[in-house]
């Protein structure tokens, strides 16, 4: 009779261990647009804090929103954390996110509610960092060129092939850069101004910040950057100068989202929810990432840039991170610029 019924019992074991989906482990598929190591961080502190085992993919702002498009029929994707809030806008006016009002809300800053707010709740802001560039002190130095200062000066003609930026396409970081040109200098002289900024360019990167890692490397002069991004080389030791253009700056609102008809919406949830606390935001310092945090109780560093005292627009997101506005900026830098030859 004993025996009978360890027989009986056996395949449920068998099956609770392996394969039913009832005992199956907790996952998450987790789309990344911010730095690298913090994106890790992210990853490693979820699966610890929850169990929940994270399969992470990292790409830039705008390569993440093209994989948000392609996958759509048949998303893969559960959460998109981190990169430039303007494509999680235009993701959520393109349908391709879902709506979540998470319980942690209350203990955003104003700034994160309202990007959320203008997306019908399809996404929050998470950070916030202006742009600027940074440049090696040392490679300055040795090719004998003036310390910049001011977004006119990276057209002089002195610093052809030591500028680099993103691709505004792939790259978040480069798109802020470009609607912040054209919000500072309005359009046709903005677009005047990034045909100049093109003969100075040595390379159009993939990815943000890449430029500033590049110049911290001794491989190009001037990174048009967040400036979080040259602090956090600065940090690691590297001869890094910071600049908040004289004639103002645009900024970003990080953004997280969680993706339409994801295979795992409750922990997707849950890591939204997790993100958003003050203790796993000021986790972020561990990585160098000095950007100002959403949640109003997280910790910062006193070596992120201060926001307050840095000259800063209007950065009209509702129209930047609008679909068609985004789609004809990007038309445009495609068509008059990146053709142009150098
Ligand atoms: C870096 C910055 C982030 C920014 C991101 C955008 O990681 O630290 O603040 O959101 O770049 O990345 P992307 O590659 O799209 O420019």
């Amino acid at each position: 009779m004993k025996n009978i019924r360890l027989l009986l019992l056996a395949p449920l074991v068998l099956a609770g261990s392996v394969s039913s989906p009832l005992y199956a482990a907790e996952k998450l598929t987790y789309y990344c647009s911010a730095q690298e190591d913090w994106c890790q961080l992210m990853a490693t502190g979820f699966e610890e804090a929850t169990g929940i085992k994270v399969n992470m993919t990292r790409k830039s702002s705008g390569e993440t929103l093209a994989q948000l498009k392609a996958e759509s029929s048949n998303p893969k994707g559960d959460i998109w954390w981190g990169g430039t809030g303007d494509p999680h806008l235009q993701a959520a006016e393109e349908g391709l996110l879902a709506a979540y009002e998470s319980p942690m809300r209350g203990e955003q800053n104003d700034w994160a509610i309202k990007q959320s707010e203008s997306a019908g709740n399809q996404t929050i802001g998470i950070y916030s960092g202006a742009l600027g560039y940074g440049y090696n002190e040392d490679v300055l130095t040795a090719n004998n060129l003036p310390v910049p200062a001011c977004w006119s000066d990276l057209l002089k003609p002195e610093y052809k092939g030591h500028v680099q930026m993103a691709n505004p396409n792939s790259s978040g970081t480069a798109y802020t850069t470009l609607a912040t040109i054209v919000q500072l200098f309005g359009e046709d002289e903005g677009f005047e101004f990034m045909k100049g900024l093109h003969k100075n360019i040595n390379q159009y990167t993939k990815s943000g910040s890449a430029p500033i890692k590049a110049a911290a490397r001794g491989e190009n002069t001037i990174g048009i950057v967040f400036m979080h991004d040259a602090v956090k080389q600065a940090a690691s030791g590297f001869p890094i100068k910071v600049v908040a253009p004289c004639e103002g700056t645009g900024y970003e609102i990080g953004g997280m989202s969680l993706i339409k008809d994801g295979r795992n919406p409750e922990n997707a949830q849950k890591f939204y929810d997790w993100a958003l606390t003050a203790d796993v935001q000021t986790r972020a310092l561990e990585v160098n990432a000095f950007q100002v945090m959403s949640n109003k109780g997280a910790t910062s560093s006193p070596k992120a840039p201060d926001l307050a005292s840095i000259k800063l627009i209007d950065y009209d997101f509702k129209k930047y991170g609008s679909s068609a506005e985004r789609k004809r900026l990007l038309k445009k830098w495609d068509d008059e610029v990146s053709v142009l030859p150098q």
